[in-house]
């Protein structure tokens, strides 16, 4: 009798909407196509090295294509290479690699499908070079992964960040007020550039253009000599002016990537209204833009990664994520993602079309 191939699922990082999507792709097709067993390993890298996990039958992956966030969990501190240990008010790092390596021998699974960002997938790339058979599937709302054109996550915090951008136009008509929409991204300005644009905002701040306030003020007050009484700025949290530097919220200790950006919105605000004399308010959509149901297309793209995950399990693509490439699928090497985010470049064609309807970067 042959033995059922094991499937495990790891998702780690930050959450967002379409890990589920992938989840119930990658188990649907593991069980209709390979009758195999599948094992969801619980809060990302935490379950693997405290043996944490659960059978995932197919009815517990049915009605999760819609869900938010992650049903196995997720975890951005846990790295089995250097786990923290909180020891009263001391915390220490130990290599528990060896620890998370046989537990998941001892499940004895044909392959680990990690779904995460650059933190997790790099993760998942030192698993693969001590003989984990791993498959990345690269997710963030941040879009800032290498070897993928886009991640899905990102689409469904466009939609949620251009909503808000919209509604912000109306308490900025109302009291002819300049209004800062703060938007995640991390070290990118994806979201901010996107929605922006989507949102119609007239100055958009984004970290690989360092902004000079000087310019902002211009472009505010010469809208309002136009009889604009109002401005919209949408702001990435990794913005940060010319020869400045960015606005660290917190620093996450036990994270491997312990920065967390955010209140780049409120030191603009104070020194636009100051220089300006016009009222300014502030608005950050944080971890709203990681929230709720995934949009059509991230439920399409995330129904896809998930399959081909399956499929390059049967050719074996060990060491891979799946990528997007001209709206196709490719394998993308693991340590890709390894080489740091990947960043708008300054010849991207949507700055010149931004430009182009007069909407300005705060640097000329
Ligand atoms: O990487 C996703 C992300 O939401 C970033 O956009 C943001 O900077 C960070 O995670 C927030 O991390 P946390 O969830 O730990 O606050």
């Amino acid at each position: 009798m042959r033995k059922r191939m094991r499937i495990a699922i790891l998702t780690g990082g930050g959450d967002c909407p379409g890990i589920n999507a992938v989840i119930r792709a990658v188990a649907k097709k593991a069980i209709l196509e390979e009758n195999a067993e599948v094992i969801g390993i619980e809060d990302g890298y935490h379950g693997m090295v405290e043996d944490r996990y659960r059978i995932l039958q197919y009815d517990d992956v049915s009605g999760i294509l819609t869900q938010g966030g992650t049903i196995l969990g997720t975890s951005k501190i846990a790295n089995p290479y250097r786990y923290p240990i909180k020891k009263g008010d001391q915390l220490e790092f130990k290599d528990l690699s060896g620890v998370a390596i046989k537990n998941l021998k001892d499940l004895e699974i044909k392959a680990l499908i990690c779904i995460g960002g650059d933190g997790t997938l790099g993760i998942a790339y030192k698993l693969f070079k001590d003989g984990i058979p791993v498959i990345g599937v690269p997710k963030t709302i941040d879009n800032d992964l290498r070897g993928t054109e886009i991640t899905f996550g990102f689409d469904s915090a466009l939609s949620i960040a251009t909503e808000g951008i919209d509604r912000i136009h109306t308490t900025a008509q109302s009291h002819h007020r300049v209004m800062i929409v703060e938007v995640m991204g991390h070290r990118a300005g994806w979201i901010a550039l996107y929605s922006g644009i989507a949102g119609g905002g007239d100055i958009l701040l984004i970290p690989e253009i360092p902004y000079e306030i000087e310019v902002v003020i211009e472009k505010v007050k010469e809208r309002n000599k136009k009889g604009k009484r109002f401005s919209i700025l949408v702001v990435a949290e990794g913005a940060k002016p010319k020869g400045g530097d960015i606005i660290i919220q917190r620093i996450v200790k036990e994270s491997s990537d312990p920065i967390r950006l955010g209140g780049i919105g409120f030191v603009l605000g104070r020194q636009i209204e100051e220089l300006t004399g016009l009222e300014t308010r502030t608005v950050v959509m944080g971890h709203l833009l990681r929230g709720g149901t995934p949009t059509a297309f991230d439920r399409v793209l995330a129904t896809r990664l998930g399959a081909r995950s399956m499929e390059m399990v049967r050719e074996r693509r060990f060491g891979y994520m799946v990528g997007v490439k001209g709206g196709d699928l490719i394998d993308v090497p693991l340590k890709e993602v390894a080489r740091g985010p990947r960043r708008i470049p300054l010849d991207h064609p949507l700055l010149k079309v931004a430009r182009s309807v007069g909407t300005s970067f705060g640097n000329e």
